[in-house]
């Protein structure tokens, strides 16, 4: 197998209006990342997913979107994005961007063409109902404030379907002409050197009575078509596919390697939390080993937060009751089958946590994004609405203004306050400073991970372990084996490796220290991870 540089990497999902604001208006843009970007160089990232940045009423924070071929104003220009293309690719990173496929905004002329005028061709790029009746059988995502996928226009008379909120309309995908507008987009950015595609919501693109509207096989043609398109036209770019759905209909993305590049592990992600409060390995082992074989040249996208809500969609009725007593104890912090939280406060702001926590995904196959704040364990801020708050501004210093993220005087979000999160307490500024903060973790085990390709490869073998609340895993490759053990429990484990693995490492690699030779029982501290090479 060649390895493309997309399977050995990390990536950061970066949300633009969050990360820094260079002009004052209190709104993060396209110059601001670029200030940004030797930051990132240094974290080790080689691959920035950038949320929308394009023209939006942002009432689903730029998922809604107006035009497909402008950069939103407060973002900046297609000038700065063109500079962040190059900054970016001189330091040797990669830039992808959301592709939104099944949905714009109402305020898109398309949309708002269609309502003006019941001849314009516009109107049948959307999906319209007399009765709004059918495809009852599609569940409704945004449970929280949508009663149904369909919802009334007095303009037209009709019902239109949406999966998302009322004010993002699907498009329809059974006409051509929209299918071409949108592999046109797809063109457009591509040529301005965007190295790929976070192709946003794509189990949705077709509708058909009788079936959940979910995965259906003239969906998986579609994507097929745009990735031989992006392969002819532009090859060597990645399509990442949010598909989250169980491991067997995400397999199906990959085709037979003709579809998604990438795709992210939504299965694994609720289970490695299970997994820590639990105290027990099973969760995460389910997870892997049900997880199918993918074709060569495609890579799983693994991580612990992104910037919705933690889904619960993949785990069973029960698990999801779990989850909530568990991590969402305040009815506020659900959302939707989700928990609004970020990832230091549900790992209790507890470095010990937050560390293995990222132990555990990068011990494990697949390519781990991170997702921006979360390396320095920012915290989130419930009162806002929606998932807004987990999308606060970036914390770069104690002492600056606005944490370092802005000079302006009125920020799109308040900077968290709460004492233990505040900018006094979590920034950048003073982690990079001190050795044992979280930040300097994370480029420890981020610089580990890259000099050892076969941790991202798909072989790992699960050993039987003395201590049940232990996660043991064996990763080999390019001649070296490498062990980790997480205990995941709330006292201290004691495990003695069954005398068959012959395995005598020599290095923890977490910390740096030798192990003594005669070592047979290795002792670990509550939450404590070890990988020994
Ligand atoms: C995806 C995005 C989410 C957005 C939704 C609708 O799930 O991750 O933020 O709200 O699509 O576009």
């Amino acid at each position: 197998m060649t390895e493309n540089w997309y399977q050995n990497a990390i990536f950061y999902e970066l949300y633009v209006r969050a990360f820094r604001d260079s002009n004052g208006d209190g709104k993060g843009d396209l110059p601001g990342v670029i200030e940004k970007l030797d930051y990132l160089k240094d974290l080790g990232v080689d691959c920035i997913w950038l949320l929308p940045i394009y023209p939006s009423p942002l009432k689903d924070d730029g998922y809604d979107i107006a035009d497909f071929m402008h950069i939103h104003p407060d973002f900046g220009t297609v000038e700065d994005f063109k500079r962040l293309m190059n900054e970016a690719h001189k330091r040797g990173m990669y830039v992808i961007a959301d592709l939104v496929l099944n949905h714009c905004s109402d305020q898109h002329y398309w949309f708002q063409s269609a309502l003006k005028d019941p001849m314009s061709k516009y109107k049948d790029y959307f999906v319209w109902s007399k009765t709004g009746k059918e495809y009852a059988d599609t569940r409704v995502i945004f449970l929280d404030t949508e009663p149904s996928n369909w919802t009334y226009s007095p303009e037209v008379g009709e019902f239109y379907w949406h999966r998302f909120y009322a004010s993002q309309p699907d498009l329809n995908y059974r006409n051509p002409a929209l299918q071409e507008e949108m592999i046109n987009i797809m063109r457009y950015w591509a040529s301005l050197g965007l190295d790929g595609f976070r192709a946003d919501a794509v189990p949705y693109l077709f509708e058909r009575e009788g079936t959940n509207c979910e995965n259906l096989p003239e969906t998986h043609d579609f994507l097929k078509k745009i990735r031989a398109i992006l392969d002819k036209e532009y090859p060597g770019r990645i399509l990442l596919a949010e598909a989250n759905q169980w491991p067997n209909d995400v397999r199906e993305y990959f085709g037979d390697g003709d579809e998604f590049t990438m795709a992210f592990h939504f299965p694994l992600m609720p289970r490695i939390y299970m997994s820590m409060k639990k105290g027990d390995p099973a969760p995460i082992r389910w997870a892997l080993e049900n997880t199918p074989a993918i074709p060569d040249g495609c890579q799983w996208c693994t991580f612990l937060r992104n910037h919705d809500e933690l889904t619960l969609e993949m785990v069973t009725e029960e698990e999801r009751q779990w989850m909530w007593q568990q991590y969402a104890p305040d009815p506020k912090m659900k959302l939707n089958l989700g928990i609004r939280r970020r990832f230091a406060p549900l790992m209790d702001n507890d470095i010990q946590k937050m560390k293995q926590a990222n132990a555990i995904l990068f011990s494990l196959p697949g390519t781990p994004i991170i997702y921006y704040g979360d390396e320095i364990g920012m915290g989130d801020n419930i009162d806002l609405f929606d998932r807004n708050g987990v999308r606060t501004p970036m914390q770069w210093s104690a002492k600056a203004k606005n944490a370092g993220f802005s000079e302006g005087s009125t920020l799109y979000a308040p900077v968290i306050e709460s004492p233990e999160y505040s900018p006094t307490r979590v920034n950048v500024e003073d982690q990079q400073k001190d050795p044992e903060s979280m930040l300097n973790f994370m480029k420890h085990i981020v610089k580990l991970r890259k000099e050892r390709p076969f941790l991202a490869g798909s072989r790992i073998q699960f050993i039987e372990s003395t201590n049940a609340a232990t996660l043991c895993v064996m990763r080999e490759g390019n001649g070296r084996r490498m062990l980790a053990i997480h205990n995941l429990g709330e006292s201290s484990a004691y495990v003695t490796l069954p005398e068959r693995l012959n395995f005598k490492p020599q290095m923890e690699l977490l910390t740096g220290t030798p192990v003594p030779a005669d070592l047979k029982t290795y002792e670990l501290a509550p939450h404590q991870s070890v990988w020994l090479e």
